[in-house]
């Protein structure tokens, strides 16, 4: 094809792709595991994880020891950001969709349940299992976090729509913040260079903001 004419498709394509309106959710997205207690009085952290993706596995461990030391005055929401080169990500997000649903305050325990497990829902390993097997095998994961009464509803959850939506929404979400990896973060708005963060560097981020901040 002509290169021009090629750039000019391009341009077209792009010009109907940033036009075309999102999907608008009717509830932001994401997990609140810290609110702030005021607004505007704490230091907004967002995180973008991929549950089976091991950068962000190990990034939740000084991120939760920065969130006990700074205690309320710092806030936190986790979006779930399925990367698409890792073939369970997206089931895996779905799955913190439908514990959401189901009991909101399991999805922090399955999400740390995903980091300690997540090797077997590698692409190798799940290679030669089918989407039923894997969904089989995240519901028992899942029972652990949540309780053993609902499993037939956590199982039914993957057969319901609104939590396709859910997820897909999160990924669009992470899309529209220009998000092209895991983890990735977010402090009051802005993102972060250098993920992941160790402790230290939560540290030296954070503490120029909060003596800044003294009411
Ligand atoms: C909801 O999940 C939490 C955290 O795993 C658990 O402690 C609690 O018992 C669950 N609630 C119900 C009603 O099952
Ligand atoms: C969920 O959907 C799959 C595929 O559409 C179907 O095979 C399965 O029977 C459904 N499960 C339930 C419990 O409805």
């Amino acid at each position: 094809m002509n290169p021009l004419l090629f750039c000019l498709l391009l341009l077209f394509q792009c010009f109907f792709l940033c036009k075309s309106q999102l999907p608008i959710p009717a509830k932001i997205d994401g997990f609140v595991y810290r609110m702030p207690s005021v607004w505007g009085e704490s230091v907004v952290v967002e995180a973008f994880l991929d549950p089976v993706c091991p950068d962000s596995r190990d990034s939740w461990p000084p991120l939760k020891q920065a969130l006990d030391y700074y205690s309320g005055r710092l806030s936190l929401v986790v979006h779930p950001f399925p990367l698409p080169y890792h073939s369970n990500a997206f089931l895996a997000c779905r799955s913190l969709h439908i514990a959401n649903k189901l009991n909101s305050s399991s999805v922090y325990p399955l999400l740390e349940l995903f980091f300690k497990t997540q090797e077997k829902y590698y692409n190798a390993p799940t290679y030669g299992m089918s989407r039923a097997s894997v969904v089989a095998d995240m519901t028992k994961l899942a029972l652990t976090a949540i309780g053993e009464s609902i499993g037939t509803a956590f199982q039914l959850g993957f057969n319901d729509s609104s939590t396709d939506q859910a997820a897909r929404i999160s990924f669009k979400y992470g899309c529209s913040r220009g998000v092209a990896g895991a983890p990735a973060f977010f402090v009051n708005g802005m993102p972060l260079s250098g993920s992941p963060l160790d402790y230290n560097k939560w540290r030296s981020t954070i503490d120029p903001l909060l003596a800044n901040n003294k009411s």
